[in-house]
C-alpha cells in the first residue's frame, strides 16, 4: 500500500522509478492539492537550476511553491550562473543544497539530474535532462488524460511528431505501459522513437504500432498527443528542415476523430497545431499546462513531507 512516507525526501529522476500504484497515488494527491490553499510549505525554499529555456515547468513549480506559502530561488539560464565561470554541476549542487530544501534541475545533458542527485543531500527533481526524460511532465500528462477522458486504463494514445528527441514522449510512453494503453507512434522515419525504448515496450508487451501518417490512425484515438519538432537537438539542419512541417493537426483532420478525443501537447507549440484548433472543445493543451500547478503542488508537498493527513 502506497503512503505519503513513500515520497518524503525522494528524488524524481526517471519515470521508471514509479509503479502504477505510486502514479495513481500521486494523481489522487494532485486532485486534493488543486484546491489546497493552506501555507503547508511556509518557510520552505525550492532552488530551480534551469540551464535550458522553460516557461511552464519552472513557472508552474514557482506558482505551486508560492501558493503553498513557500518560495523559489534560482536561475533561468546557465549563462547567469557560475557555470559561465567554469563551475561544475556537482559543485553548483553542493553549494545550492545549503540554500534550498529541494532542487529542481533542467539541463541539456542526459543523466545530469541523476548526477545532481548523487551530490545533493536534498531531493532532486528532474525537470528535463536533454532528450532523455521529463518525469513531472508525464505526471501532468497522465493527470490531464484522466481528467479529460475520465479514465486512464485502456486508452488508445496516438503520439505525433518528434518521437526521437521529445523527452516528454520518452517518459510518457513507458509510463502508459502501466495502464494497458494502446499506442500508435506517428513520426517521419528519421524521428522514430529510439530503439532502446521500442525494445523496452516490446519486452513489457505494451501494444504499440508505428505509422507515418496521422489521418488513417486517428479515427479511434482517445488521446492525440502532439509534439514540437525539437529544433535545438538536431545536429543536421537539413534534417530539421525536412521535419519542421511534417505534421499539422488541423480541424479538417480532426473531423475524422471521435468527438470526445482529447488533444494534448506539452507545449510550446510551433506549427503543429494551428490556432483554429484552440476552440475545439477537446483541445486540452492549455488546461494541461494549468493542471501543472496542481500536480507540482502535490509533488512538492509529498517530497517535503507536508502533504497533510496520510489517508492510506
Ligand atoms: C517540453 C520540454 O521542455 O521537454 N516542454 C515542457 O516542459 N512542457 C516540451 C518541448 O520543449 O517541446
Amino acid at each position: 500500500m502506497v503512503s505519503n512516507s513513500d515520497f518524503v525526501g525522494r528524488d524524481i529522476i526517471s519515470v521508471g522509478d514509479f509503479g502504477r500504484e505510486e502514479l495513481l497515488f500521486l494523481l489522487d494527491a494532485a486532485d486534493r492539492f488543486e484546491s489546497e490553499t493552506r501555507p503547508l510549505l511556509a518557510g520552505k525554499v525550492a532552488a530551480a537550476l534551469f540551464f535550458e529555456p522553460s516557461t511552464r515547468t519552472r513557472l508552474s513549480f514557482e506558482s505551486a511553491m508560492g501558493r503553498l506559502g513557500g518560495c523559489c530561488i534560482g536561475f533561468a539560464e546557465g549563462g547567469v550562473s557560475s557555470q559561465a565561470k567554469g563551475e561544475t554541476l556537482a559543485d553548483t549542487v553542493r553549494v545550492v543544497e545549503g540554500y534550498g530544501d529541494l532542487i529542481l534541475i533542467r539541463h541539456p545533458r542526459e543523466g545530469s539530474a541523476r548526477l545532481a542527485a548523487e551530490f545533493a543531500g536534498v531531493p532532486v527533481v528532474n525537470c528535463g535532462d536533454g532528450a532523455h526524460q521529463h518525469p513531472t511532465q508525464t505526471f501532468v500528462d497522465l493527470y490531464t488524460m484522466r481528467r479529460e477522458c475520465k479514465r486512464l486504463d485502456g486508452l488508445h494514445v496516438v503520439f505525433v511528431g518528434d518521437l526521437r528527441y521529445g523527452r516528454t514522449v520518452h517518459s510518457l510512453v513507458t509510463t502508459l505501459g502501466h495502464f494497458d494503453a494502446r499506442l500508435t507512434l506517428v513520426s517521419p522515419s528519421f524521428l522514430r522513437l529510439p530503439k532502446e525504448l521500442r525494445r523496452e515496450l516490446q519486452e513489457r508487451e505494451v501494444d504499440f504500432t508505428e505509422a507515418q501518417k496521422v489521418e488513417p490512425v486517428i479515427a479511434d484515438a482517445d488521446v492525440i498527443y502532439v509534439t514540437r519538432i525539437q529544433r535545438e537537438r538536431f545536429t543536421d539542419p537539413l534534417e530539421f528542415e525536412k521535419a519542421k512541417d511534417a505534421f499539422r493537426i488541423d480541424n479538417t483532420m480532426l473531423h475524422k476523430a471521435q468527438p470526445g478525443v482529447a488533444i494534448l501537447h506539452p507545449l510550446p507549440r510551433v506549427n503543429e497545431i494551428p490556432p483554429e484548433v484552440d476552440s475545439h472543445p477537446h483541445a486540452a493543451y492549455f488546461r494541461q499546462a494549468h493542471y501543472g500547478v496542481a500536480v507540482r503542488k502535490a509533488i512538492l508537498g509529498l517530497l517535503l513531507g507536508q502533504a497533510g493527513e496520510d489517508t492510506a
